[in-house]
């Protein structure tokens, strides 16, 4: 059948309006080029897959399970967690996911699921931890008790065990970081495995916030332990981060025997509700599968390794110019002290304190580097507000 014209379509826009979308697009394009800060990689071709634009694509409810609404491209979502299932060894039968908004809403999912199982549990989360934790455990009414950090960022171990050991009548809910966001540092999640065991907890929960390194730790020859197989019981990974998508989006997964649980049937989308949204996004499903299917595991090794050798290159250069930056094993979240204001701004760089950092996303070229530390010498040599 044929379909009716469009209703929007380019022959309807008032040159006024079209000359607006230009000044859009030549300011982004501009922006893009100065994206040093936050771990958005912008190194994508995604023109294959316009075509689908023109559709009212929807992944409403559970990806795994048919549904009444056909318009969804549920199959290759589930070929995407297939992916994902392996990079963090989650047991082949036994897992759960779908593709989320992004980070947060997987870490929402984590801890909804968690809450769910063990209402009278305590979620423990160090103060390291991004600032949309704080907020989601408000939003579940989830208790909940902030741990000091360690210099570094990782969680303070001796606090933790010292803050679970007066609780230890109901289930602790371990929110652990794989890959803090202002240093990238990894929460040991054999170390907080051995505080539950020297405490002789019987049942706990832990979910890995790895929004940025769970798409580096796959891909490194000694990573941390991150994964299922390191105990852990749900897992969120932002896709737009490494993999780089248009739009925000990211990928949760957890253990099937718990999300079968608290899984609901509803008549009116025909399947399970299983999700946070009810509506989902079709396309980064999409997208997500043409950037795995078009790299590959090895390639993805070698974007990750080429990551690396430019933050190598961002602390060389940095040191060079007096300026000392570091970074974590496997990481590749560059920790700088806080430049001026100028140097924020121009690089867009996030700040904390006392830090800045850089990111070397799959974008970030050592002419980025090059450009950042000859900024940040001059605003020195200009008195340090430039
Ligand atoms: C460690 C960490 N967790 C969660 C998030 C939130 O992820 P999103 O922005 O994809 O919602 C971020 C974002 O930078 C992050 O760094």
């Amino acid at each position: 059948m044929a379909r009716p014209p469009p209703l929007y379509r380019p022959e309807l826009l008032a040159p006024a309006d079209r000359a607006r979308l230009d000044a859009l697009l030549a300011r982004i394009d501009e922006a893009a080029d100065r994206s040093l800060g936050y771990p958005c990689s912008g190194r994508f071709d995604y023109t294959a897959l316009y075509p689908f634009l023109g559709y009212p694509l929807n992944n409403v409810g559970d990806p795994f399970q048919p549904t009444t609404f056909a318009v969804h491209t549920h199959d290759i979502e589930v070929e995407v967690l297939e992916h994902f299932r392996a990079f963090t060894r989650a047991p082949r039968d036994g897992f759960w996911g779908y593709v989320t908004n992004g980070g947060t809403e997987g870490n929402m999912y984590g801890i909804y699921l968690a809450r769910e199982l063990h209402p009278d549990g305590v979620v423990y989360y160090s103060e390291a931890t991004h600032y949309s934790v704080a907020k989601i455990l408000r939003l579940l009414h989830a208790r909940n008790i902030m741990i000091r950090s360690l210099p570094g960022g990782e969680i303070d171990y001796e606090d933790l065990h010292a803050t679970i050991r007066v609780r230890r009548d109901v289930p602790p809910i371990i929110f652990a970081n794989i890959g803090t966001t202002m240093t990238g540092a990894v929460d040991d999640l054999d170390r907080i495995r051995a505080v539950l065991a020297d405490l002789a907890i019987p049942v706990a929960y832990i979910h890995a916030d790895a929004a940025l390194s769970g798409m580096i730790l796959p891909f490194v020859d000694a990573a941390q332990p991150f994964g299922f197989d390191a105990g852990i019981d749900s897992i969120a990974i932002s896709g737009h981060k490494l993999i780089g998508t248009p739009m925000p989006c990211g990928v949760v997964l957890a253990r099937r025997a718990a999300v079968e649980r608290i899984a609901r049937s509803v008549e009116y989308i025909g399947t399970l509700d299983t999700t946070l949204s009810g509506s989902r996004n079709a396309i980064a499903p999409l997208m997500l599968w043409y950037a795995l299917r078009t790299q590959g595991t090895a390639g993805f090794h070698a974007i990750v390794a080429r990551c690396m050798e430019v933050a190598d290159y961002a602390i060389a250069r940095l040191g060079a110019a007096g300026v000392e930056a570091w970074r974590h094993r496997n990481s590749i979240t560059v920790v700088l002290p806080r430049p001026g204001p100028a140097v924020i701004a121009r690089w867009q760089l996030a700040v904390h304190r006392d830090i800045a950092h850089v990111i070397t996303m799959p974008h970030v070229e050592e002419r980025h580097i090059d450009a950042l530390v000859a900024d940040i010498v001059r605003g020195r040599d200009a008195g340090g507000n430039a």
